[in-house]
């Protein structure tokens, strides 16, 4: 029984890094595609090396675009390469356009499609990776959730209880094989950063970042913070063009822009930052393991166990909200949280023993 496994963009190398460890423990062969929807070294190639991920055995080169042209090129790019190998299953993580191409594949060809990360819901359709989610969750054949709220969303959409897994979060099985290896990084001498003196941003989402008024007026309820500290900024690529083409001058607000960093520096600079600003989606999920406060600067969240239970707050993006947090995340650093159930570092095995039972089965 052959799985192809996928990934696109950055985040889906650290969800898919565990699952071939763990396939190759537990006897399930597994090749991997790259689609090459993130390409730069800084956004794919380090984290290869430092996640240890072996060279895909195909990589389709397909870059950036419109989404509509996105979609489309890794969709006719994976139809070859599905019809050539003709895997028995092909395994797609988190909801990247790779992954809603990937699946939409299979779903014409027949060929079975595993969800890693699986049910997450923001409601807010707007948000491109919501539609990746719906439609590669509607076509799968195996659904692997990370929280417990993620199976009644997946009911509500007409999922079929049998289909879907428990299993537990495969990004945080990176964090925590890597944890010890990333306390050894040197990234903070390197900046001239002090454990708990610095704070931390990233911003991303087109909805943050496209519209200079409303990207300036989040930069601008940091000043206050950065004049306290030191707030790093390892600004991703869309981010920066962005502020090159609206001519924002970042350093007015008191950050310090850094390139974007690879998985073990990052992880060193979020387990030792006082505070993290953010518009991710998996940093509010590692914040919370590492019990590191987070300020989700979006109006919603589709993984709200990180609230519940962790440390995530979720702000949105009005300037004077933004502010207010800070200062309140600032005093009160005893905040209690909780790691959510089964974020324990073994959910990869659980995905490649299920997967394994449900091929054995066919
Ligand atoms: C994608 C994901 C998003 C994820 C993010 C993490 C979708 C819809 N979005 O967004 O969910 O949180 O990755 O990074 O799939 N670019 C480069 N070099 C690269 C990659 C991108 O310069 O290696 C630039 C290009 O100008 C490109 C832009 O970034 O047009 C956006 O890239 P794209 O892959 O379309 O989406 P992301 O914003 O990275």
């Amino acid at each position: 029984m052959k799985v192809l496994g996928v990934v696109g963009a950055r985040p889906n190398f650290m969800k898919m890094a565990p699952i071939v460890r763990a396939a190759a423990g537990g006897g399930l062969t597994l090749e991997l595609c790259h689609t090459g929807q993130h390409y730069d070294d800084n956004m794919s190639k380090v984290f290869f090396e430092d996640l240890e991920l072996p060279r895909p055995d195909v990589y389709l080169g397909v870059g950036s675009g419109s989404h509509a042209a996105q979609t489309a090129l890794i969709m006719t790019e994976f139809e070859r390469v599905a019809l050539e190998r003709r895997p028995d299953l092909v395994m797609v993580v988190g909801d990247v356009n790779s992954t809603l191409a990937c699946s939409l594949v299979c779903a014409k060809l027949t060929i079975p499609v595993a969800h890693v990360e699986a049910g997450l819901r923001s409601f807010d359709r707007a948000m491109p990776e919501e539609i990746n989610r719906m439609v590669t969750d509607i076509l799968s054949d195996l659904l692997f959730t990370t929280s417990a709220e993620a199976e009644p969303n997946l009911l509500r959409e007409g999922v079929a209880a049998e289909k879907i897994h428990f299993v537990g979060n495969a990004m945080i099985d990176s964090l925590h094989f890597y944890l010890r290896k990333a306390e050894a990084s040197d990234v903070l001498a390197r900046l001239g950063l002090a454990p708990g003196g610095y704070g931390l941003v990233t911003l991303h989402r087109p909805s943050n970042v496209d519209d200079p008024a409303q990207l300036a007026g989040i930069l601008g309820a940091m000043r206050e913070a950065g004049e306290a500290m030191p707030l790093l900024w390892p600004v991703h690529p869309r981010t920066a063009k962005m502020l090159e083409a609206h001519g924002i001058d970042t350093a007015a607000y008191g950050l310090r822009l850094v390139e974007p960093q690879g998985y073990l520096d990052f992880l060193r600079l979020m387990k030792d930052t006082r505070l993290v600003l953010t518009d991710s989606g998996g940093i509010q999920e590692e914040t919370t393991v590492l019990g590191v406060p987070c300020l989700t600067l979006r109006e919603n969240t589709e993984r709200p166990v990180t609230c519940t239970l962790g440390t995530n707050v979720l702000v949105g993006t009005d300037p004077a909200r933004i502010r207010a947090a800070t200062r309140a995340a600032l005093h009160d650093t005893r905040r209690a949280y909780q790691v959510p159930p089964l974020w324990d570092g073994h959910a990869a095995e659980r995905i490649v023993a299920v997967t394994s039972d449900w091929l054995a089965a066919r």
